[in-house]
């Protein structure tokens, strides 16, 4: 694999195979069952995150303490970012410390990528404007695998700002690898034809407007929520609940089997409503944060590996 993690776009089925066989295996250590890891024994990873974060930036902190390595966090709040230095220049000075990785979230699409291609040390991207969240896809995955089991020919929703969504992206990448079906849903606003070819597999992925009339059909459903950060609200006429958001009604209309993910935060009354939010176990929301862990204990290990680190794999 390349020296960086920087999208789920591009990557094999073997690639995504033997990070979510790691994953897996570290699951146990990141449920606390079993004793931590020593993998990154002697080394540090910068958290450089600035754009507000909690699952993933606490994630990745409990990924690295759980290998046994340390960690130090940096935003733009208190950092000289607000004096004007760069991403990039700060980067290049987190990586004169000595860190063994650096963990990059921007809201510059493309941003982790720039960083890459200046600093020498693996550099993960933890979401990156509109692009990619590529440790969100892993753990997606990875909760939906462990939820319907194989994701050839399955059905899975992706429902809301699809436009603005780094979570949505990363998800058509990795569920098209595994030739799941994909159904891409929200308001015509948020949601073009384009988004059909985004995976260059277009025979698996379908646009619709209306949530009512795929429900019937589908082994899970990912909600999203309405990124106003990103100035999406402008683009959602009318009742959002009303047209797209997870009531009880439509989740009773799912197939017994069916989950539900999210990624978080979520604005519980809008894109899902509390009952099926806290609805376990086909919610699966806070699951996928478990998941995390692992997931990024895994990407971790294999960027560290990859750099001839001390860092290994288990056996
Ligand atoms: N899923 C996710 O990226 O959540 P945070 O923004 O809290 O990291």
């Amino acid at each position: 694999m390349a020296k960086d993690f920087l999208q789920i776009e591009g990557l094999s089925r073997d690639d995504l195979e033997r990070l979510l066989s790691e994953a897996s295996r570290n699951l146990p250590i990141a449920e606390q069952k079993v004793a931590r890891k020593e993998s990154l024994t002697g080394r540090v990873v910068a958290n450089m995150f600035f754009e507000d974060s909690t699952r993933t930036r606490c994630s990745f902190e409990t990924a690295v303490h759980r290998l046994g390595g340390e960690v130090f966090n940096l935003s733009e709040s208190g950092s000289s970012t607000r004096k004007g230095e760069t991403l990039v220049d700060t980067a290049l000075n987190v990586e004169a410390m000595g860190v063994s990785a650096i963990v990059v979230r921007t809201s510059v699409s493309g941003g982790a990528a720039l960083v890459a291609r200046r600093v020498r040390c693996p550099v993960i991207n933890a979401g990156d404007g509109r692009h990619e969240h590529p440790t969100q896809g892993l753990l997606d995955l990875l909760t939906l695998r462990e939820g319907i089991g194989r994701l050839e020919g399955r059905t899975i929703a992706i429902v809301g700002d699809i436009a603005n969504s780094r979570v949505a992206r990363s998800a058509i990448h990795g569920l098209s690898t595994f030739e799941a079906r994909i159904r891409l849903v929200g308001p015509p606003t948020l949601l073009g034809r384009s988004y059909c070819d985004l995976s260059g597999r277009p025979d698996l992925v379908t646009i619709h407007h209306d949530l009512d009339a795929i429900l019937h059909d589908l082994d899970a459903i990912m909600m999203l929520r309405i990124q106003n950060e990103r100035e999406a609200g402008g683009a959602v006429a009318g009742d959002y609940r009303e047209m797209y958001g997870l009531t009880p009604a439509r989740a009773a209309r799912l197939p017994s089997h069916a989950i539900v993910l999210h990624p978080g935060p979520v604005n519980r009354g809008v894109e899902i409503d509390d009952t099926v939010a806290d609805d376990l176990p086909r919610s699966r929301i806070l699951r996928q944060v478990t998941q995390g862990v692992a997931a990024r204990m895994a990407v971790l290990e294999r960027v560290l590996m990859d750099a001839g680190t001390s860092a290994t794999l288990a056996a």
